[in-house]
């Protein structure tokens, strides 16, 4: 999977939701005037991850291995594939129209802003995929499979994730550094920055909730949805954007809305993340489809379906969600318990009803035209991905 396809389903994303939040508004009344923004909004997006890519290649030129070792070059080679090989790039793109919602004008400060956070993202993927003995993340071999693959030998597994928890970490340690370094007036980098540690702290606390998840008894829904809040929603979508906000100097009020229109549509993003994981074509999701259920993942989905289940569907659904034996064949007895409770077209309403909540916000938000269009046709990428 190339980065363009990757990105094209956001980019490409200019419909209802641009229609109605936009549409509605007094500017864009017109469809001509409605589709003039929308091409100039998709325009900048994709300006936009060409110069975060390109800030990203210039940072990792800027920093080569310490060290003269070939073993540790390769090392680096394979981290550098991974950050730039792949990823829709939502959190810079977040970042950016937060920036611009505050009244920020186009500047390296804010691409470097961007390239930061997509940064601590690859960190928390490649760690991710080790808890998750993840094989397969965008279409390739995960960093710690990669690596792995680097010195066969009884040892290669242990070295593979070792190797990936050192490089996951430098990576971490690398947004920090970009984002310090990005140059924005040091009183706006001092508030974003405390809004970049609380990311941290949550997306760590939601990414342990997960791991306690799969040793605990089976979660609520409610409980599975604050693993959904802390471990993607604030990360992905509230904290960008009131990064992007605070960078260019956005008041409290402004912040407030952000978070009412983030935390819904993050929320939503997972729950359609979950959606894939389970219905998605691999072919474009770069994941295998049997990932989340012999990986035990307890989605809404499944705590929705085993609360509706019944008996002998309970008893398929505890026997065989979370065993690594698992085959397409059971898998398949899953997804009919999963549609036949109700479950599916339940976790669909709930991404609906969170849509509609986070249009709603960005319908009234004090943003320029611009940056709501923006947001408005990345909402309704990220709602309805297949990948
Ligand atoms: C994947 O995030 C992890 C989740 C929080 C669901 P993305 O879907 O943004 O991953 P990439 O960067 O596009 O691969
Ligand atoms: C999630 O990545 C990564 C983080 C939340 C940091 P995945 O796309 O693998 O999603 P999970 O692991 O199933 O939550
Ligand atoms: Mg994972
Ligand atoms: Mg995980």
């Amino acid at each position: 999977m190339t980065v363009e396809s990757d990105q094209a389903s956001i980019g490409q994303a200019a419909d209802t939701a641009l229609a109605e939040v936009v549409g509605g508004a007094e500017e864009t009344a017109s469809g001509t005037a409605g589709e003039a923004v929308s091409k100039a909004v998709s325009e900048t997006a994709r300006r936009m991850r060409t110069l975060v890519d390109e800030r990203l290649a210039r940072f990792l030129d800027e920093h080569a291995a310490p060290v003269a070792d070939p073993e540790v070059t390769t090392a680096y080679r394979l981290l550098r594939g991974f950050i730039l090989g792949g990823g829709k790039r939502v959190r810079p793109l977040l970042c950016y129209w937060g920036w611009r919602g505050a009244g920020g004008a186009d500047c390296d400060q804010i691409v470097s802003a961007g390239a930061a956070l997509e940064l601590c993202h690859a960190g928390l993927l490649i760690h991710d995929d080790i808890m998750d003995s993840s094989d397969l993340r965008r279409g390739h071999p995960t960093m710690h499979r990669s690596l792995a693959g680097l010195h066969p030998g009884l040892a290669a597994r242990s070295f593979g994730q070792a190797a990936a928890i050192l490089l996951g970490t430098l990576t971490l340690a690398w947004s920090d550094e970009l984002l310090s370094g990005s140059g924005v007036e040091p009183s706006r980098l001092k508030r974003a920055r405390a809004l970049f540690d609380r990311l941290r702290t949550e997306v760590i606390a939601g990414q342990y909730l997960d791991i306690l998840a799969q040793v605990r008894d089976l979660p609520t829904v409610e409980q599975a949805l604050t693993v959904v809040r802390y471990k993607t929603a604030k990360y992905t979508v509230e904290r960008p954007l009131q990064i992007g906000g605070a960078l260019a100097g956005a008041d409290p009020s402004l912040l407030d809305v952000y978070s009412r229109f983030g935390v819904p549509l993050g929320e939503a993003f997972q729950l359609r993340d979950d959606v894939l994981g389970m219905f998605g074509d691999p072919a474009q999701t770069g994941k295998p489809v049997l990932d989340d259920l012999r990986e035990g993942k307890h989605t809404i989905l499944i705590a929705h379906a085993l609360q509706h289940a019944s008996p002998a569907e309970a008893a398929h659904l505890r026997r065989w969600h979370g065993n690594p034996e698992l085959t397409e064949e059971q898998a398949a007895g899953v997804r009919q318990i999963v549609i036949g409770t109700g479950a599916l077209a339940h976790v669909e309403l709930m991404i609906d009803g969170r849509a509609r909540e986070a249009y709603d916000v960005l319908h009234s938000a004090s943003i320029g035209p611009e940056a709501r269009a923006g947001l408005a046709m990345l909402a309704d990428g990220l709602i309805h991905r297949t990948r």
